[in-house]
């Protein structure tokens, strides 16, 4: 199964930014120590963008093909609805994620646009969303297209 995770803007500065919230760690040491070991059966690829538009293309270019998406919009969630339009188009599911708890932060962080497009949302474990997201797509059996969720 080919997963993608997908990271949105400043989310490159994970380990250097707001410590207090976001933790010590860089994504990137996280992905290849704790992630890419812990799910050998998963074929994982890993990008990350500050940019709105790359990252639709980069759902454009997975979303008819990978078997899932796991997408941390950083503060896209909160205003993208070009992001949500995007995930709606693709066929692939895609989980939302979220390190910080966004539901026990400012009000314009209750809402995202794209979580109604998602299979589902996963918020406020740390790093350890990614994981929680990951198992999710694990434990699906593929159906005989290759996917694992049928989107409406
Ligand atoms: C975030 C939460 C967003 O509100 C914020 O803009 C981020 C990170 C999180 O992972 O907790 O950049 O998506």
């Amino acid at each position: 199964m080919k997963i993608l995770i997908l990271n949105g803007p400043n989310l490159n500065l994970l380990g250097r930014r707001e410590k207090s919230i976001y933790g010590s760690r860089s994504f990137e040491d996280y992905y290849e120590k704790d992630l890419v070991p812990a799910f050998p059966d998963l074929e994982l690829a890993y990008f990350q963008s500050n940019v709105e538009g790359v990252l639709i293309d980069k759902l454009h270019e997975v979303g008819f093909h990978y078997q899932g998406i796991v997408f941390n919009a950083g503060a896209y969630t909160h205003s993208s609805l070009a992001l949500a339009d995007a995930i709606a188009a693709i066929e692939t599911p895609v989980i939302e994620v979220h390190i910080s708890n966004v539901f026990a932060r400012e009000a314009t962080r209750h809402v995202t646009y794209i979580g109604g497009r998602c299979v589902g949302s996963i918020s406020g474990f740390g790093l350890e969303s990614y994981r929680l997201a990951l198992q999710y797509f694990e434990r699906q059996k593929p159906n005989k297209v290759g996917f694992t969720y049928t989107k409406a």
